[in-house]
Order: C-alpha cells, then sequence, then structure tokens
C-alpha cells in the first residue's frame, strides 16, 4: 500500500513513521510513505498558503490554490482515494481502518490553522475526524490514520500478531492480558492461564471481553456479534439488553 501525507509540517510525521511497526514494514516494502510540503505548491513568492477568512473573525483559512494543486500534482499518478482530516469529519473507527486498508494508495491531507476554504472539499473524497475535540493541526491526525489502516495491510503487523484478537475487532474490548512474573506485588495471574487448557482459556477470555465491555462500553455491546451464553454471562452481570 502507498500513503501519501500533505502537511505544512510534514517533519512531525517522519520520527514516528521511522520507527517500530511501521517503520519495520517500510523497511520490508511492505508500506510506502510519501510527505509532501504543502508550501512547495505555493505560487506567490511569500510561498503564502493562509489568508484571512472572508466575514471576519479569528485566525487564517488555508488558501484552495496550494492546496488543491498539491492534492491534483500527487494524485496525478495512482489516484489516492483523497482524505480530509476534519474535526467535521466523519468519526474514524476500527471499520474505517480496515476497509481504508485495501485502498492501492490514500492521500491524507493535514489542515492548519482555522481549516481549508470549504472550496478544497470539492477534491476530496471523504472528511475523516480522529475524536470529538480539535487539533491544532491535522499531522497528528494523519499518524494516528496511518497507524491504524497499517496493522490490516498484509505483510506489515507480520504472522505472529492479528489486528483481528485486537479490541474492537469482534465489537468487544480485548480481556485482560498478563505476562510473567506469575506473582507481581501480591496480584497473580488468573490460574486458569497457567492450566495449558485451550478451552477453558478461550472461554475466559470470552467472558473477560464481555466483562471489561459491559464496564467501560456498554454501547459497543448492541452491535457486537454475540451467541446466547454470552448474553446470559452479560445479563448475570446485570446487563439489561
Ligand atoms: C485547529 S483545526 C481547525 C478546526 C476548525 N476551525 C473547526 O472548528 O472545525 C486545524 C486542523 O487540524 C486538523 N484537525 C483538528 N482536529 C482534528 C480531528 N479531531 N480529527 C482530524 N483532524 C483534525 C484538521 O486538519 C484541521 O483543519
Amino acid at each position: 500500500m502507498t500513503i501519501h501525507v500533505l502537511a505544512l509540517f510534514p517533519e512531525i510525521l517522519g520520527p514516528g513513521l521511522a520507527a517500530g511497526v511501521i517503520g519495520r514494514a517500510r523497511a520490508r516494502g511492505a508500506l510506502a510513505i510519501h510527505l509532501h510540503r504543502l508550501r512547495d505548491y505555493a505560487t506567490d513568492k511569500h510561498q503564502q498558503v493562509d489568508d484571512a477568512p472572508y466575514g471576519g473573525g479569528a485566525g487564517m483559512v488555508m488558501k484552495p490554490e496550494p492546496l488543491v494543486a498539491a492534492i491534483e500534482h500527487v494524485s496525478a499518478g495512482d489516484r489516492p482515494r483523497r482524505i480530509l482530516l476534519s474535526p467535521r469529519g466523519a468519526l474514524f473507527t476500527h471499520a474505517r481502518a480496515r476497509a481504508l486498508a485495501v485502498e492501492p494508495s490514500i492521500l491524507l491531507v493535514c489542515g492548519r490553522y482555522e481549516g481549508v476554504d470549504e472550496r478544497v472539499l470539492a477534491v476530496v473524497d471523504e472528511e475523516l475526524s480522529i475524536g470529538d475535540y480539535v487539533l491544532s493541526g491535522g499531522e497528528p491526525a494523519a499518524l494516528v490514520v496511518i497507524d491504524a489502516v497499517a496493522r490490516f495491510v498484509p505483510g506489515v503487523l507480520g504472522n505472529v500478531a492479528s489486528p483481528e484478537d485486537d479490541s474492537h475487532a469482534s465489537g468487544l474490548l480485548e480481556y485482560p492480558q498478563y505476562t510473567r512474573p506469575e506473582e507481581f506485588r501480591g496480584a497473580r495471574v488468573p490460574g486458569v492461564l497457567l492450566s495449558g487448557d485451550h478451552g477453558a482459556i478461550a472461554r475466559w477470555r470470552r467472558r473477560e471481553a464481555l466483562r471489561t465491555t459491559l464496564a467501560r462500553r456498554p454501547d459497543l455491546l448492541a452491535a457486537a456479534a454475540l451467541d446466547d451464553d454470552d448474553r446470559a454471562f452479560l445479563r448475570s452481570l446485570g446487563w439489561a439488553g
């Protein structure tokens, strides 16, 4: 998969994309990431990319000409799916990350200041928000989207881990995880995990995932795939669904 990022400050993304899972995937060639500097597409001698808002008000708005020129230039090759990062966008979710991972190429457009001129929307395919809060710029949001999408790209996680085991994959939060030592500050690892009984471990994990989801995100249960045993267990914990 190829990921393009268009930003005023692409240097914010560099270190985050050089290390860990993403860095290794890039080194193996499982992922190609290209960072594009918006100011390179400014046409005036001051390389201005923002201007005052029509109608007045605080802050500056990103001008349409450099943004559209950059989006069209970057799209000229592999025609990526063009995504504008915006707090007004649809909420970015596990399901959206999985769906975007099948795209051969995406372009993430990062705003700054008070956002982008509305006419830029004519050249983007969708707007995505990473949450109900406002960042100073789209660069951190692009890092979040890249990391979550890349986990679904074949070859990125390797064979040892699967994004389908993580929280949200089944519509539930993940069960608790433990590693050595067996006892830490008086807290012992649940005995079933030491039993070697894989059926019992799978049942315990399922129930703990249900218990955790009910305690922390009961809203998720409405859309989760639950069988009769799951429902009975949840009702025993006080679930009214
Ligand atoms: C300060 S914000 C602009 C906020 C805008 N005035 C508004 O109220 O919708 C600057 C840029 O940060 C990015 N951004 C801020 N919050 C975001 C979020 N929750 N998700 C995705 N991008 C975000 C967008 O690219 C946005 O153009």
